[in-house]
């Protein structure tokens, strides 16, 4: 009883007045999307095939498990976050730890769940002791995150943190600037917000971050699909 109340509180901290689908958005209806998959079915089991036991880059002798990300490979919603961290290194999951369950708050404020969307990060394994990824290490993970993209072909990207939107945008602006406004990926809208780890540092920041999310459902409801 007190975990479910601890979560209305947060949603209404949040400034969640209601939690469901957007309005009008027709979910599960097939829809032609402007960036077709690939590869259609499997595109997404060929990139984890491809990236097999990676030891591209040092991270590969630190880590537990690739995590190599989650969810729904026709998603028209995909998150990006920086990179795997104790819990998500154990599981092989991505978004599985505090933050994790915050950002399933977030999703579940949207009216969706983790099994309609996608949630992958920037890098793939776990850094030691949660630094923040180094280029050559990011340089090697890069390319399947965008096979990852090219083979979901998502009409919107939420980049979650600094770290993810400004190596998505290969931008140096700060994340207070680039936050809550839809900027372009090779034909993708990139919504960049605040973190759920920041978020639970700064829980002042929430309604920012639910503004932006409310932003990314009205641009689901006119647009595609929840799920293709
Ligand atoms: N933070 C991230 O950026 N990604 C995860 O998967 C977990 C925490």
């Amino acid at each position: 009883m007190n975990a479910v109340v601890a979560w209305l509180n947060w949603y209404r901290d949040m400034g969640v007045d209601m939690i469901g689908r957007p309005q009008g958005s027709p979910s599960y209806v097939a829809h032609p999307h402007p960036t077709p998959p690939l590869e259609g079915e499997g595109a997404l089991q060929k990139v984890r095939e491809e990236l097999g036991d990676c030891k591209r880059c040092k991270l590969c002798s630190t880590r537990t498990h690739i995590v190599f990300g989650s969810g729904n490979q026709k998603a028209a919603l995909m998150f990006v976050g920086e990179g795997p961290g104790k819990d998500e290194d154990f599981q092989g999951l991505p978004f599985v730890g505090k933050a994790g369950e915050l950002l399933t708050k977030m999703i579940v404020a949207m009216g969706l769940s983790r099994e309609e969307v996608y949630i992958a990060n920037i890098v793939k394994c776990r850094p030691p002791n949660n630094r923040p990824p180094q280029e050559d290490e990011i340089a090697a993970c890069q390319p399947f995150l965008r096979k990852q993209i090219e083979a979901i072909a998502p009409q919107i990207i939420c980049a979650l943190g600094s770290f993810a939107a400004q190596t998505l945008l290969a931008s140096q602006v700060r994340i207070s600037d680039l936050r809550g406004k839809f900027h372009d990926l090779h034909g993708i809208k990139v919504l960049p917000t605040f973190h759920p780890a920041y978020l639970l540092r700064n829980p002042a920041e929430k309604k920012k971050v639910w503004e932006d999310l409310q932003k990314i459902m009205a641009e689901l409801k006119g647009g595609t699909a929840i799920v293709r």
